[in-house]
């Protein structure tokens, strides 16, 4: 086709001119997707290999996912908390057992289950354990990302996040990631969580050391402190595990989930934990006008039924072991470093051959979309569901690309 007839500049033009610029995406418009292949508007095919920063863990348009959204929008879409619905109860308890936690606080993007995190976390500490009040604080770390709200950035240590939006919420205290000593020194009498990453996605999907979070449980358990994980992005089965904390045989005291919650449909977050935790919020303390809808648990429900299989934890295994073997092959051919679990990793490129953004933007040209993180660093997230070839095949094509 030849340029002028292309539909992507205009299109680039257009939501360019109307939206704020708080985003700098990829040149590519995408128009529809199968699996986990994406077309855009001028009818080229591109592997995707983000998936909705893990959004959609079972790729796009998992037929079981779009059938039960289909049936729920023919029934019944939303009703506000005011009442119950027939989606609620199903949703909460499968969600709680996959979780083995007594209970589930359903909200709907993951900066709100954290904050719901926080709010409970804060409440357990004043009336459990007879924090001073006004005084809880709760230890985070350095290159944590958990979201976007004034609050959440009051403890980014990201300037880009962080600058300007002050004044800053008090209460948080940040110790370096992976590092034990310096989390339990942190810990006073007033801490009433520890809130984590159990390995930190938008950071560049960053690990933390073995033994790291064994050594958190032991810590939050002798000081009565809650552990919080933050599995919106390492949960759900991207890592291998249902859970990313799983791979170290570690139970936190609350999970907060997101992201492929919501089958890639609909925004669905979650708080799961025990009753004497959640337990603590009676009515008009927290809640919100969509979280738990009846569209929103229709398709959570069958995401965690999906889940309940454990077909796409090991699919994340076994076809995480051939990506990563892919990428390190390429460690000294353009790659300085290969980190991650299961279908997730974070590659950083040797600075001298290019910026992570370019080399973005050169797989994208060779249908392969990924996305760059804090200047040298590439994300790669692909759906589950995606196969050995196409594994391969996005290999090759970063290959191609380092090679130049
Ligand atoms: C670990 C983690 N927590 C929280 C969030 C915030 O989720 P949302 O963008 O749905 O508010 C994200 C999003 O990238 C995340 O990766």
């Amino acid at each position: 086709m030849i340029d002028d007839m292309l539909r992507t500049p205009e299109a680039i033009r257009d939501a360019e001119r109307w939206t704020a610029h708080n985003y700098h995406p990829l040149p590519v418009v995408i128009s529809s997707a199968e699996g986990s292949w994406l077309t855009d508007v001028d009818g080229r095919r591109y592997l995707d290999c983000l998936a909705g920063y893990s959004a959609l863990n079972f790729g796009h348009r998992y037929p079981t996912l779009i059938a039960a959204a289909h049936a729920q929008l023919d029934r019944l879409t939303l009703t506000s908390r005011a009442f119950i619905h027939d989606q609620f109860a199903d949703f909460c308890r499968e969600l709680a057992e996959l979780c083995g936690k007594d209970l589930v606080l359903p909200m709907n993007t993951g900066a709100e289950a954290v904050e719901t995190g926080i709010k409970v976390a804060r409440k357990w500490g004043y009336q459990v354990k007879g924090v001073t009040p006004g005084q809880a604080n709760i230890v985070v770390a350095e290159g944590n990302f958990h979201g976007r709200t004034t609050t959440i950035v009051s403890f980014s240590t990201d300037e880009d996040a962080r600058a300007d939006f002050g004044p800053y919420t008090p209460g948080f205290t940040i110790v370096p990631y992976g590092d034990l000593a310096a989390l339990t020194a942190a810990i006073d009498e007033n801490t009433v969580a520890v809130l984590i990453e159990p390995i930190q996605g938008e950071q560049g999907v960053v690990v933390p050391p073995e033994g790291y979070l064994p050594g958190v449980r032991r810590v939050c358990t002798q000081q009565n402190v809650l552990f919080i994980a933050d599995e919106i992005q390492s949960g759900l089965g991207r890592t291998g595990d249902t859970f990313a904390c799983d791979h170290e045989g570690v139970t936190p005291d609350m999970y907060l989930l997101g992201k492929a919650l919501g089958g890639g449909i609909v925004p669905v977050s979650a708080v799961a934990a025990n009753t004497d935790v959640l337990g603590v919020l009676r009515p008009g303390q927290h809640g919100s006008t969509f979280g738990g809808n009846p569209l929103a648990c229709a398709v959570a429900t069958e995401v965690v039924r999906l889940l309940a299989t454990g077909e796409f934890q090991r699919r994340s295994v076994e076809l995480g072991a051939r990506l990563h073997a892919g990428l390190r092959a390429l460690v000294g051919r353009g790659l300085v470093a290969v980190r991650g679990r299961g279908l997730w990793a974070g590659l950083d490129i040797d600075p001298a051959l290019m910026s992570g953004r370019e080399a973005c933007e050169r797989l994208a040209g060779r249908g392969v979309l990924a996305k760059d993180t804090h200047g040298a660093t590439i994300r790669l997230a692909p759906p589950l569901v995606i196969t050995e070839e196409e594994i391969d095949h996005a290999v090759d094509q970063l290959a191609a690309v380092l090679a130049g």
